[in-house]
């Protein structure tokens, strides 16, 4: 799955990642930056619910932790003792599951006698294209776009990081997955399936047939703003009869999705050309957008800019790319304490946040 990158930036020892920051439960073991294995397993419970419930992700974390940790070993071929060390994301995310997947690494690191690191998930998401494009080197821009994030991030050298936009109110993959919801889209019990059914509706309608808000476009600001499109999908659809919204649902849906990549297109072309980078990463579960890789192919390909994306089982939410953090930073000599706690918000070392600092 994986190119070899350069032998400098990771460790020549085996690390095991763990990765359990929201509902999946994903164990990996990466050498070199190497994919040895990436085993992913992602909770259904919650669909019944609408949305992630916080308890019951932890109580399956519990659940699956060691399994899935036996088998990202067994797929590698190789036991606690053939690792070189432990890495583990200590947030963001939600509190209960990052505290399952922490306390796992802390408990076999401690028993293996091996040295620990705890790993920032977006540091993750980044290292998803580190791993997989050996020539995708920085200075780089990336836009980490997910259910759960919209962030631009300058990365001016690896574990150097600021952030220089992000949302403010919803991720743009959740505002996929709200806009679906309310058209009627999903069916019973799906959650997190808005943006491939939009996407796929998308593709045999007209982008320009309802005009829908392109926010804090032209305001200099690298901020992102995804609720105003929902609220107008709403206000402009709510005018429509049951047959007309049926009828046109490609129309909306490919206006819909025309407005959110015209902004995340936009402001990562803009936020790139002011960084004075030659290369884009674009990660996480909307990088699989077919439109949002179009339109920023073509328009950085005018701009002479070069665009990454990682394949899709890295985008999504994985513990490859924490492996591969670890065994970075690992490699320079870094450790955590036997203290390593989850840190479900706010920033961690290594990242600045240029937003805040405006
Ligand atoms: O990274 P991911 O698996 O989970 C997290 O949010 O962490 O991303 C899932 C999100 C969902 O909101 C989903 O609707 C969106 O990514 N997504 C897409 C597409 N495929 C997945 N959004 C737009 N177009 C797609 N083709
Ligand atoms: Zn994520």
């Amino acid at each position: 799955m994986s190119g070899k990158t350069d032998a400098s930036v990771f460790w020549d020892q085996p690390v095991l990642g763990i990765e359990t920051s929201c509902d999946e439960t994903a164990a990996a073991v990466t050498v070199d930056g190497r994919i040895l294995s990436n085993i992913v397993f992602s909770q259904t419970e919650h669909s019944l619910y609408g949305g992630v419930v916080p308890e019951l992700a932890s109580r399956n974390h519990v659940r699956k932790i060691l399994p899935i940790v036996r088998q990202a070993l067994d797929e590698a071929g190789m036991d606690l003792q053939g690792l070189g060390g432990i890495a583990v994301t200590q947030g963001p995310g939600l509190v209960g599951s990052l505290l399952v997947g922490v306390s796992a690494a802390k408990g076999l690191a401690m028993g293996a006698e091996l040295p620990l690191l705890g790993v920032h998930h977006i540091e993750g998401h980044l290292f998803a294209g580190v791993l997989e494009h050996p020539e995708l080197r920085p200075p780089f821009l990336a836009l980490v776009v997910s259910g759960g994030h919209t962030e631009l991030v300058f990365v001016s050298e690896l574990g150097v990081y600021e952030i220089w936009g992000r949302t403010r109110d919803d991720a743009a993959g959740e505002a996929f997955d709200k806009v679906a919801k309310l058209l009627g889209l999903l069916e019973e019990g799906q959650v997190t399936q808005g943006g491939p059914r939009i996407s796929a509706l998308a593709a045999g309608g007209n982008p320009t047939a309802f005009q829908f808000p392109r926010a804090l476009m032209g305001t200099g600001s690298f901020d992102f703003s995804f609720s105003g499109v929902k609220t107008s999908v709403l206000y402009q659809t709510r005018e429509l009869s049951e047959e007309e919204r049926r009828d046109r649902c490609a129309d909306i849906s490919a206006s819909f999705q025309a407005a959110v990549v015209d902004v995340l297109v936009h402001k990562t072309i803009e936020a790139a050309i002011a960084s004075g980078v030659e290369r884009i990463l674009i990660t996480g579960g909307v990088a699989a957008n077919r439109c949002l890789r179009g339109e920023m192919e073509h328009t950085a390909r005018d701009r002479g800019l070069q665009v990454f994306f990682p394949t899709i089982k890295l985008c999504t939410d994985n513990a490859a790319m924490i492996s591969g953090v670890g065994s970075f930073r690992l490699a320079r000599g870094e450790r955590s304490g036997w203290d390593l706690n989850a840190i479900p918000r706010g920033l961690l070392p290594g990242v600045k946040d240029r937003v805040s600092s405006r």
